[in-house]
């Protein structure tokens, strides 16, 4: 095997965590999800998530990563033996789901962006006004029932697939470094630029209520569907619980204070999704329009109503597309990475032939969610509601109760004695954590066993 690369440079580890975690999930998914859970309750739940089980778990998979040394399957074979490999071939699995349909959400952004170029959004296209008056919906909705199926989203699907293999394929590591260093500002800048500019918006007051103040009431009525959601909302944004963290700690050549990048990247990842709610959820109810019931268009139908409005919009908006696409581009080049990896290292097949073949497979796989959204809830609710969780559930598992000692020590590598902070953690992921872990896990299937039986049955039913 040739010697293993390390990052380029001091600051390597944590941008490309950051391109990781920054991504479809801050953007696109955590304002339909929130609206799903009726806004502030779930917000609450999913910060409350992140911080206690998140972080814990952020730092599980950075020790494993820098202690072993190598992609994640060869890494759990190294700390618990061979019947591992059966775990690390779970997050190869979620690595195929998760960038098959996340490669169509991104194909949607590079679409929207494009549509800037052509004018005010939502207007322009034949057919757009008078439908909508017809099925009595904004012209806004229409638009993205035309352009999230049939041939649109299968051609953007296409290239952005191209565009992530190419990339693995060739293995620039200092062009990521370079766009997440630009796009992580710029996104930043944008979403205050907007929540300003949303809070001007008449009416636009209720927004902050929906998404601010929290009844516990309903969290205490709804914990058994909140608990599950954060929890996959959680891993799937901060890229846990399938070994990306795993692998991009293993190119960790120096002892780096792990704890201070981890807050550093759920910081970054955090505050861009709590950002986006504060621009989406306002604009909603300037616009009439309820949270929660656009499902996967949410971001698009708020954002392209709000930019069709506004004097030089299509500006502002094929900024935003753009900035979004760039954004998931980095974090689907770590979804293609960890199986990339783990067929060139376990396989020893050459890494363009890896990327290309897996990559392939994948864009196959992401196919029919170009045909109907139904597949789209199809792999997303597999992935982040049982995947993620259960991968994160056997981490902690193996570092908590098989292989705590070497936790502990490299924690400290970097950070110094952590006194009794280092048992802390791994007594918070022996116990409690596993029993979230495992609660979250248990209600995920109960749902998705749901939709199986439920809404997707009644699709065949009505389809084939
Ligand atoms: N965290 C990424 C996002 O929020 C998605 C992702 C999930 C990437 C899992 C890698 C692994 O868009």
């Amino acid at each position: 095997m040739v010697e293993r690369e390390t990052w380029a440079t001091r600051t390597g580890f944590i941008l490309a965590a950051v391109g990781s975690a920054v991504g479809l999930g801050n953007i696109w998914r955590f304002p339909f999800v929130t609206g799903e859970g009726g806004g502030a309750a779930f917000l609450l739940i999913y910060l409350l998530f992140v911080a206690l089980v998140g972080f814990p778990a952020i730092l599980v998979e950075f020790v494993v990563g820098r202690k072993t040394e190598r992609n994640p399957v060869g890494a759990l074979i190294e700390l618990g033996g061979d019947a591992w490999k059966y775990v690390g071939g779970v997050f190869v699995l979620t690595g195929f789901v998760i960038l098959s349909f996340y490669s169509v959400v991104a194909g949607w952004f590079i679409r929207y962006f494009l549509e800037g170029f052509r004018g005010s959004y939502a207007t322009h296209l034949e057919g757009y006004e008078a439908a909508a008056a017809e099925a009595g919906v904004s012209t806004a909705e229409v638009m993205f029932g035309e352009l999230s199926t049939g041939l649109d989203a299968f051609f953007f699907h296409t290239i952005f697939m191209l565009l992530t293999i190419g990339i693995v394929a060739l293995g620039i590591r200092r062009g990521i470094e370079l766009a997440v260093k630009t796009m992580v500002p710029a996104i930043i800048v944008l979403l205050v630029g907007l929540a300003i500019w949303a809070f001007t918006l008449p009416g636009s007051g209720a927004g902050y209520d929906y998404y601010l103040s929290p009844e516990f009431g309903v969290i205490v009525d709804n914990w058994q569907t909140l608990l599950p959601a954060a929890a996959g909302q959680a891993f799937f944004t901060l890229s846990l619980g399938m070994g990306v963290m795993i692998t991009y700690a293993s190119y960790l050549g120096e002892d780096r204070n792990l704890a201070t990048d981890g807050v550093t990247i759920i910081g970054f990842d955090t505050g861009i999704a709590f950002l986006t709610g504060l621009v989406v959820f306002p604009i909603f109810f300037a616009a009439d329009i309820t949270p929660g019931e656009g499902g996967a268009g949410e971001i698009f139908v708020s954002m392209t109503s709000a930019f069709a409005d506004v004097t030089g919009g299509h500006i502002i908006g094929l900024v935003f597309f753009g900035i979004v696409a760039i954004a998931a581009l980095s974090s689907a080049i770590s979804l293609l990475e960890v199986v990339t990896a783990y067929v060139i290292d376990e396989k020893g097949v050459e890494r363009w032939k890896a990327a290309l073949g897996m990559g392939g497979i994948i864009y196959l796989l992401g196919v029919p969610v170009t045909y109907d959204l139904v597949f789209l809830d199809l792999l997303d609710g597999f992935a982040d509601g049982i995947l993620l969780v259960f991968g994160a559930l056997m981490l902690v598992l193996l570092v908590g109760w098989i292989t705590p000692k070497f936790a502990v020590q490299e924690l400290e590598k970097g950070i110094g004695d952590l006194g009794g902070l280092g048992t802390a953690w791994i007594w918070a992921i022996r116990v409690p954590i596993l029993v979230v872990l495992v609660v979250s896990l248990y209600l995920g299937v109960v749902e998705y066993v749901e939709f199986l039986t439920e809404d997707f049955a009644d699709w065949i039913d009505a389809n084939l």
